[in-house]
């Protein structure tokens, strides 16, 4: 029996997460969820799972070390999803960001110390390294992050290194490419441009739509996550992607497509202040180990809209209130 600390296990990636690990591990498994509920924090994401006696939720901020000592004790695997998360948001209003993405995970880290836990999974991101016209960056590469949000996560991942270094707790790092699938707050690219499209509303698309991104399924980071916890070494760092980078254009597009909605839906908007161009990883450390991902872009896709499409319920309520004020702030304009 192992004993999860899962943190912003109610939003997007680790509510996937969770729920992975109970069809997986079913009552093998025990996970403590620490979320702040913050606006992408949802009880509804956690519909699934809230009634296993196995499950058990807190809400509370990673940045509060007395609560952090109090739940820690017991604690096995500790998997840090907890953070701001939205690059533009992060442009308008950076403390949250350097609050939870740094503090919280500095937080975590000493607790995490203090009670020996067996392994410390800090969720960072490809975006650590900044942008690359050509090639891939492999893990040893150096950090350019170049936006608040990245630079907060940067600042987190070398932390958690250096707890590795200086107090061998077992941190593992890993930094993925930019996910899809269900339970996406609808502020991300892909969710923001499926739902929006099924409301035949604009698809706003920054400066030229070139930018690339290298898209995996949520469910495909999950799983590498859970190899890593068993088969990674302490102390090192993993890229995770999917090998399928796609310019915003032609995700755009696919997402018309397969709704079978008008092109007129693509709207040109001004672009993001410094806007990283391509995001691209080398996963060849992580394939040497024996993972590989194990579902085809095209087919997640038309699932994961598929699944917009049948829970418009979920995001529905998230569209409404202080979303629409935050749209019409980054839009300039009604949603
Ligand atoms: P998300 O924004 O959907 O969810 C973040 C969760 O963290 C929310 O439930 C929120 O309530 C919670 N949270 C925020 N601040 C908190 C705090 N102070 N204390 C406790 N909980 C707090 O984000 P996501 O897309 O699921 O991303 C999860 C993690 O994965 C993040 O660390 C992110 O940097 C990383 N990541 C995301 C992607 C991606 O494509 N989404 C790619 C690579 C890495
Ligand atoms: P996003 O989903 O915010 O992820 P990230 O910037 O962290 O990679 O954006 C993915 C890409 O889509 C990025 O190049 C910015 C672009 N984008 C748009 O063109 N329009 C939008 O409304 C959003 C949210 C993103």
């Amino acid at each position: 029996m192992k004993k999860y600390l899962v943190t912003g296990g109610a939003g997007f990636i680790g509510r996937n997460f969770i729920s992975y690990l109970f069809k997986k591990y079913d009552r093998a498994v025990k996970v403590i969820n620490l979320d702040k509920l913050t606006y992408a924090g949802n009880p509804d994401n956690m519909l699934e799972f809230k009634d296993r006696p196995e499950f058990e939720f807190v809400k509370g901020d990673i940045c509060d070390a007395a609560l952090v000592e109090k739940i820690m004790p017991g604690i096995d695997i500790v998997v840090n999803f907890a953070a701001e998360s939205h690059v533009d948001r992060s442009i308008g209003s950076p403390d949250d960001f350097i609050k939870t993405d740094i503090f919280g995970a500095f937080v975590l880290l000493e607790a995490a110390r203090k009670n020996n836990v067996e392994k410390f999974i800090q969720i960072s991101t490809d975006e650590v390294y900044g942008s690359i016209i050509k090639g891939s960056f492999k893990e040893t590469d150096t950090l350019e992050p170049s936006s608040p949000y990245s630079a907060s996560k940067a600042g987190a991942d070398r932390l958690a290194y250096s707890y590795f270094v200086t107090f061998q707790l077992p941190v593992i790092i890993t930094r993925c490419s930019n996910n899809f699938g269900p339970f996406q707050y609808p502020e991300k690219l892909i969710s923001l441009f499926v739902t929006n499209a099924i409301e035949n509303k604009t698809l706003p698309i920054y400066g030229k739509g070139e930018n690339v991104r290298d898209w995996i399924y949520v469910l495909d980071h999950c799983d590498a996550i859970d190899f890593l916890i068993q088969a990674g070494e302490n102390g090192q760092i993993y890229n995770i992607g999917g090998g399928n980078e796609r310019t915003n254009l032609e995700i755009t597009d696919l997402i018309l497509e397969t709704l079978n909605k008008p092109a007129g839906l693509k709207k040109y908007v001004g672009d993001r202040p410094g806007h990283d161009f391509r995001y691209s990883v080398d996963t060849e450390k992580l394939r040497r180990l024996g993972w590989t991902p194990k579902h085809e872009f095209t087919e997640a896709m038309e699932e994961t809209i598929e699944w917009y499409n049948q829970n418009s319920w979920w995001w529905k309520k998230i569209k409404s209130g202080d979303f629409l004020k935050y749209y019409k702030q980054q839009y300039q304009t009604e949603l």
